[in-house]
């Protein structure tokens, strides 16, 4: 079904924003590797960067973790640095933008009962072949406009039940990651509906908590978070936290996002049929609608957008964490700009070298916690600059399989913002503009759900009326990639063959995830 949305407007608050003075924003950009903190102007520009990295814990394989603790001191250590030198009068709201699905749990004291589980975390299989097999993958999308993933919230709910019953019946509160922080800064426990929708508990459609998805997870609607719109207000700064951040107690803080919606903002992806391709350590398309619609395959999300709106979404789980991995892990080196500078144009859509990049089990589009990574065609003349090259255009064709899934659905997508780490590289971007064959366009910084995330600050303080009006102020196109017709042909016949290598192995995946098992 089709509904029309309300073009969103801020609730009518009180504007924190006053006409005239130069007011501060910050925004949090709450990743899987790193918080990255940035204060920003309302005319966008960036004024300081702060990004402190935590641990990612994989305490079995497939298996990803992360102490919400970790997070908390990150930012509330990063803050007062990223504000020194700057009037931290001056600053009017905070926004975050998170990863999304991890199931953060507090108990009746306020204490994290245990680490959080990530949205790259496989541990849940056999509560998603439940979720879509016994619930039906037909029923939890007329519920909820999508169908379980290893990684989504209500799989891990179902996982805890089963296997820490104990540590399960002490659940007082159920968040999302970025929810956590605002908690903590705020007091106050919200979500928005971007995060939420990932939870697989939301009816999406009606931005409501499903009651019987909740009935289904034994959850109570009171141990969820409240409901908001991403560029409402979840509250002001609790005073302590206010002292501990050399803040007002006035400064106010957004619901915030989901990184991706959040990362959408910063780029400008609002509103009908925009697109955004994030290359974090997840990769993902992002195409934004301000009507709901829900990919009747449900191999892409459907997703509410931090606009107001709604949004179709691929995920891969794994996309410059390839990257990282290859060049940190396994090359030795931290020089990526050096390795890829090996890589010679005219070895662009001839590599005779494949990499499937499912280093976490893969999520969209197939969806199979059991696919590993795989290098494919290596000879004795493979050189290391081909391997370099053949994880970056992995990445990229795997990319282009959920590029494909919207094509099928009829969006005809000819240009495409992008964001993320990944983003940085000029070779990658031109890679993935031949293998897309659509042109890529690059705002001022790369860092999406951080700047979305204080843009969603600034519609909360009453600066923007709307997060459309936000982006329309803000975001700037700085450069642009066009494909390069004959590079784009040399790739179309290459990801032909790309697209033939995981069916060829899905069987011998699942044969090895069992023994893994044993
Ligand atoms: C989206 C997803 C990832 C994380 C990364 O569905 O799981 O993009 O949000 O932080």
């Amino acid at each position: 079904m089709i509904r029309r949305v309300p073009r969103a407007r801020a609730p009518a608050v009180r504007a924190v924003f006053v006409e005239g003075e130069a007011m501060l924003y910050i925004g949090i950009d709450l990743g899987t590797s790193a918080a990255k903190l940035l204060l920003m102007d309302e005319e966008g520009k960036i004024k300081n960067i702060v990004s402190r990295e935590y641990p990612l814990e994989f305490p079995r394989p497939g298996w990803s973790q992360q102490n919400p603790e970790d997070w908390r001191r990150a930012v509330l250590e990063g803050i007062p640095e990223l504000l020194s030198g700057y009037d931290a009068r001056s600053v009017a709201g905070i926004g975050a933008g998170g990863q999304m699905h991890g199931l953060v749990v507090l108990d009746d004291e306020d204490r994290v009962i245990r680490p959080a589980i990530l949205w790259n975390d496989g541990r849940t299989a056999r509560e998603v072949d439940y979720l879509n097999g016994v619930v039906g993958k037909d029923r939890l999308s007329r519920l909820t406009a999508n169908i379980a993933f290893a990684g989504f919230t209500a799989p891990k709910l179902l996982w805890m039940r089963e296997n820490e019953p104990e540590l399960f019946g002490r659940i007082r509160r159920i968040m999302l990651p970025k929810d956590y922080i605002n908690y903590i800064l705020t007091g106050e426990h919200c979500t928005d509906f971007s995060d939420a929708s990932g939870t697989l508990l939301l009816d999406v459609e009606h931005r409501r908590w499903s009651r019987e998805m909740l009935e289904l997870c034994s959850v109570r609607e009171e141990q969820m978070p409240r409901l908001l719109e991403s560029y409402e207000a979840v509250g002001t700064l609790l005073p302590e936290a206010a002292e501990r951040l050399g803040l007002s107690p006035e400064v106010r803080v957004a619901a915030g996002a989901g990184d991706n919606a959040a990362a959408a903002v910063g780029t400008g992806t609002v509103g009908e049929g925009g697109c955004n391709i994030s290359l974090g350590t997840s990769g993902t398309i992002f195409i934004s609608s301000r009507r709901f619609g829900v990919d009747p395959n449900n191999a892409l999300h459907s997703f509410a957008h931090a606009d107001g709106g709604y949004h179709l979404m691929g995920c891969m789980l794994s996309a410059a964490s390839c990257n990282k991995w290859w060049q940190k892990e396994i090359a030795g080196t931290g020089d990526y700009q050096g390795e890829q500078d090996k890589i010679l144009p005219d070895r662009l859509g001839r590599n005779h070298v494949y990499f499937l990049p499912y280093l976490m089990g893969e999520r969209s589009p197939i969806n199979d916690t059991n696919a590993r990574g795989t290098f494919l065609g290596l000879t004795m003349d493979t050189s290391r600059a081909d391997m370099t090259q053949a994880v970056l255009e992995g990445v990229a064709f795997a990319i282009r399989d959920s590029f494909e899934v919207a094509r099928g659905l009829g969006l005809d997508i000819r240009s495409s913002k992008i964001c993320g780490g990944g983003a940085k590289s000029r070779l990658w971007k031109q890679m993935l503009a031949d293998i897309l064959n659509i042109q890529l366009e690059s705002v001022a910084s790369e860092q999406g759900p951080g700047l979305g995330g204080a843009m969603l600050a600034m519609v909360a303080c009453g600066a923007y009326q709307t997060v459309e009006d936000a982006c329309g102020r803000i975001v700037r196109v700085t450069g642009t990639i066009r494909p390069d017709p004959e590079t784009a042909a040399r790739y179309e016949a290459r990801y032909q063959d790309f697209r033939k290598i995981y069916p060829a192995c899905r069987e011998l995946f699942s044969q090895l995830a069992e023994q893994e098992e044993k």
